[in-house]
């Protein structure tokens, strides 16, 4: 089908910047109406246009996903404006880049866990009532950093792994309902979560994000479990049970370490 997401009722968490807002507005190029949650307003505003000057309905709905409250606002607010819902992209994250040794202030932790584990699990409740109702797809958002443990990311790497385990067990608990739950797992993407960490420096160039949004909006259209972004993602998954000190020596090398 040429545009499977056409008139569609899509929730994208994370959607103010980065593989977000791309992936609302490749979704809004197929007609899809979309509620568009993250905590910058005027972002979020500026994406809605871009999905209404595409072709696209666009919904804002300023949304910080580590309060439960706000996430079942969420979806009320979606089903209020579109009548129900047929897809829900968990996308909003953050992440880190310290040694655990040198991490002073534990907090960071927390706040990894709450935005990226905690929130997808609040907006995934209060969406799936609608998204039974629809035979929906639930599409989640994690990083190859939630298939091996990386350095310098740990809290984020655990989140990560996190998702993993919460929405693999949920897949098989919907077994039969028609609701579909699709990990992702990109590689480094060309987003503004390069920045994130306390020494502000960028990591090398990754996947533009407009290829990254284009295979997840194709992995979603065709209801896959897992999307493992990356030559070295796709073969690593394979070797590392035979051989988990070359997947270790890998991931040091990727963030810079001897
Ligand atoms: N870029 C990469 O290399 C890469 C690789 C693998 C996986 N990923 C994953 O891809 C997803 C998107 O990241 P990105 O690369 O597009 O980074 P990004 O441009 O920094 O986008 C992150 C999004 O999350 C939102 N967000 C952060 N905290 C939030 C909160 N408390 N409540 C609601 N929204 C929140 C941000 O919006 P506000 O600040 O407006 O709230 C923003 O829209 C993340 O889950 C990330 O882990 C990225």
């Amino acid at each position: 089908m040429a545009n499977p997401f056409a008139g569609k009722r899509i929730i994208i968490t994370g959607a103010s910047s980065g593989i977000g807002a791309e992936l609302a507005r490749q979704l809004a190029s197929q007609g899809a109406r979309l509620a568009l949650a993250a905590r910058r307003e005027p972002e979020l505003q500026t994406v809605a246009a871009a999905c209404r000057e595409r072709g696209g309905e666009a919904l804002v709905v300023p949304t910080d996903v580590t309060s439960e409250e706000q996430c079942r606002r969420l979806s009320e607010q979606a089903v209020a404006a579109w009548g129900g819902l047929d897809l829900l992209i968990n996308n909003a994250g953050i992440s880190m880049r310290k040694l655990f040794a040198e991490l002073d202030d534990l907090s960071v932790l927390a706040n990894i866990m709450a935005v990226n584990y905690l929130g997808s699990v609040y907006c995934t409740h209060y969406a799936l009532p609608h998204l039974l109702q629809s035979r929906g797809r639930i599409v989640v958002i994690s990083s190859l950093a939630g298939k091996v443990g990386a350095p310098t990311r740990s809290g984020y790497s655990a989140s990560k792994h996190a998702l993993h385990g919460f929405f693999d067990a949920l897949r098989v608990e919907l077994a039969g309902s028609g609701v579909s739950v699709t990990l992702v797992c990109p590689g480094f993407v060309d987003t503004g979560i390069r920045r994130y960490g306390e020494d502000g420096a960028l990591r090398p160039r990754g996947m533009a994000v407009e290829v990254c949004a284009g295979k997840i909006v194709r992995a979603a259209a065709r209801r896959r479990r897992e999307l493992v972004m990356t030559p070295i993602g796709k073969v690593g998954r394979f070797i590392k049970p035979f051989l988990p000190g070359l997947i270790d020596r890998v991931a040091r090398r990727k963030v810079g370490l001897p």
